[in-house]
């Protein structure tokens, strides 16, 4: 028996990279996956990637900046499957290098709309059919961006950093309902979004950029987005019963 069987699981960000990653593993081991991202297609295509492997899974367009938008998937969810037992809060933006004083109202609204706003509307719409039915998980991904923040990244940084003490705030608030709230901190994610973090939009070379993030990996590797996908696994599941508020590293001794 798969270690999610029968739960029903939202992700977010699902169209690539973690979240796609993830909802195929949470697929794997047994939950109805409810797909969503802003990009509609992409989120079909996971979902289809899911139904051709015989597993339920559904797909919803959604901005995670928009209150309504992101009620109606939670309702999505709930109205296709019965329930909703994990809500993966996973879509993010990254931040182009900087310098701090250079950074626009635009590129402060932008990142913390995605990466916190959107956490903030995930986990108001959840919690309240989570506590009726006696429990649920939440994951979010923040970032080692928001333990060891590198230079230049500041506005990204610290969106993550307030998804981590979101969500440490929800683990004491909710642990009396039974809700386990959990973020996860990838290292630098071998998926789209790395280019940006490399600056390679803005002409920087690819495989230089790559070799100095790695070189500031312990373990010697960028994170694969199968990484993030099996510890959101583990996190979503009962073998994690007693892990709440953790913001979970999976970066290969970067933080240390
Ligand atoms: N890749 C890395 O190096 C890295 C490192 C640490 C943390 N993260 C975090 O991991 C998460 C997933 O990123 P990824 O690396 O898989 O990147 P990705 O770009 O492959 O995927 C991000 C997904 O989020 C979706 N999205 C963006 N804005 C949205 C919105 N407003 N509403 C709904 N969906 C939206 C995108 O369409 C995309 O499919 C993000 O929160 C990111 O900050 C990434």
């Amino acid at each position: 028996m798969g270690k999610l069987q029968g739960l029903v699981a939202v992700i977010t960000g699902a169209g690539s990279g973690i979240g796609r990653a993830s909802a195929l593993a949470f697929a794997e081991e047994g939950a109805c996956v409810l797909a969503a991202d802003i990009r509609a297609a992409s989120a079909e295509e996971t979902a289809q990637q899911i139904q051709s492997s015989g597993a339920s899974a559904d797909a919803a367009q959604v901005d995670v900046t928009k209150a309504d938008q992101v009620e109606k998937m939670v309702q999505r969810a709930v109205d296709r499957f019965g329930r909703i037992d994990v809500l993966f809060n996973n879509a993010g933006l990254p931040q182009a290098f900087t310098p701090f004083e250079d950074s626009t109202d635009e590129l402060f609204d932008r990142i913390l709309d995605v990466n916190l706003r959107g956490v903030f509307y995930g986990c108001r719409a959840a919690i309240p059919r989570m506590k009726a039915q006696g429990g649920g998980v939440i994951l979010n991904t923040a970032s080692t961006a928001g333990i060891r923040p590198r230079p230049g990244l500041a506005v990204y940084n610290a969106s993550k950093a307030a998804v981590i003490t979101l969500t440490k705030t929800l683990a004491v608030e909710l642990a009396p309902h039974r809700i386990r709230v959990v973020s996860i901190c990838p290292v630098a994610t071998d998926t789209p979004m790395l280019s940006s973090f490399i600056g390679v939009e803005q002409g920087a070379d690819e495989a230089e950029g790559r070799r100095r993030f790695i070189s500031t990996i312990p373990w010697g590797r960028l994170n694969r987005p199968e990484d993030l996908a099996r510890a959101a696994v583990f996190l979503a599941s009962s073998d994690a019963e007693m892990v709440t508020g953790t913001a979970f590293e999976v970066d290969g001794g970067r933080d240390v």
